[in-house]
């Protein structure tokens, strides 16, 4: 039985997630940095956009289906990358993969899962890219793109924003740090939520060990244990574009970078040859004071027009979203909480639910709205939009 057909929504399934993890487990994946300004208002600026129904409008043929790089997509949404489904469920970002090839949209392997890039390659499709962290040490970050290549990535995208650790206060008062180490507190929070530790802790250890980033180079292995050490080789702050021209030199496949928030650095991926860039505040886990992504596409996309593809992620919780994001300008929205979510509760099913359920509302808010195809998305679907909406082109 897969409890998460009792979820309407994905809020129902964070409520879940909530109930079944380890305070500081729910928290690393639920929380934001600092006031959590940002974390809060990705969601809110969705909320405070309004679109207009239209009606009498035959729309019995829509279907919610695109393309990117080529590959079908059922709906233009992607999983974004994470550090911690295999926290919320055992090998979960193999759960993450096939739920997302099952329903064809796009999921993303992470440099810092917990499972191997190729365990997880094997439970995708086509559409399973990774996320690269480059290593300090640009020989390293060379070797680690052969690795990514040899497993049959054809997608990267490189995440360029974190020079430095982010401020997340709430997980120095509850304890928890990757890598995980067992403090007081949260031994306490495990040893209060037995469910876990069946379904999550005690496969983990009889199936691969301790919780470790399995995909780390073995020659950091030894040396990525503690968190401040770890830091000065996946955090460094002298990392510039030279570094990701280094990459696209030797990364045949579509190579993205992901993280930036602003016209002039989309310009900048695009002179470089990039194929896209993803708009994202780290879903609000960085810079407090950032903008929304959904704010920014506008601006991005009359700065670089058609010659990179657009993604935004942060902040999307509903299918309307998606249709708010693509009628400003996006190509592909990404999210990565609310299947972490679904996986925390049921794995695979669980996270299959939450693509489920943005399916559904983005198939039913297309009905509303008159729209049969994802690209008579524009901004002439808002309702006395913000000034930092386009004005709608008339043709
Ligand atoms: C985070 C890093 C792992 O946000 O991306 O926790």
């Amino acid at each position: 039985m897969n409890p998460t057909l009792d979820a309407y929504n994905i809020d129902d399934l964070r409520r879940m997630a909530k109930k079944r993890l380890p305070r500081g487990i729910f928290e690393y994946v639920d929380r934001g940095a600092e006031d959590e300004v940002a974390l809060r208002h990705n969601t809110e600026i969705y909320r405070s956009l309004k679109i207009k129904n239209r009606v009498l409008k035959d729309v019995s043929a829509r279907t919610t289906e695109t393309e990117i790089f080529g590959r079908k997509l059922a709906m233009p949404f992607g999983i974004s990358p994470t550090a911690s489904a295999g926290l919320v469920s055992e090998g979960g970002e193999v759960g993450l993969a096939r739920a997302a090839a099952r329903m064809g949209v796009v999921c993303t392997a992470a440099t810092s899962a917990l499972t191997s890039m190729e365990e997880i390659h094997e439970a995708g499709d086509e559409n399973l890219w990774f996320q690269l962290y480059m290593w300090t040490d640009m020989d390293l970050t060379a070797r680690f793109v052969e690795r990514i290549k040899a497993a049959g990535y054809k997608t990267m995208l490189i995440t360029v924003d974190g020079p430095v650790p982010s401020n997340r206060e709430y997980n120095y008062r509850n304890g928890f740090a990757m890598p995980l180490r067992y403090s007081p507190r949260l031994i306490a929070q495990i040893l209060a939520n037995p469910g876990w530790c069946l379904r999550v802790l005690a496969p983990q250890y009889l199936k691969r060990g301790h919780f470790r980033k399995v995909n780390n180079p073995p020659e950091l292995a030894s040396k990525l244990t503690q968190i401040d050490v770890e830091t000065s080789y996946t955090k460094p702050a002298a990392q510039n574009w030279d570094d990701v021209k280094r990459v696209r030199d030797m990364w045949p496949g579509n190579l993205l970078v992901k993280g930036l928030q602003s016209a002039e650095d989309a310009v900048i991926a695009a002179d470089l040859g990039l194929q896209g860039v993803v708009l994202s505040n780290h879903g609000g886990r960085y810079l407090d004071s950032a903008p929304a992504p959904l704010e920014v596409v506008p601006e991005v996309r009359a700065a670089v027009g058609d010659r990179i593809k657009i993604l935004i992620d942060s902040g999307a919780r509903r299918g309307g979203d998606i249709v708010k994001a693509i009628a400003l300008g996006a190509d592909m929205v990404m999210s990565g909480r609310p299947t972490l979510y679904g996986s925390a509760v049921a794995g695979e099913a669980g996270s299959y639910r939450a693509l489920d359920i943005f399916k559904s509302e983005m198939d039913r808010v297309m009905a509303q709205i008159g729209v049969n195809r994802i690209d008579e998305l524009g901004p002439h679907i808002f309702w006395n939009p913000p000034a930092w909406v386009p004005v709608p082109s008339r043709n």
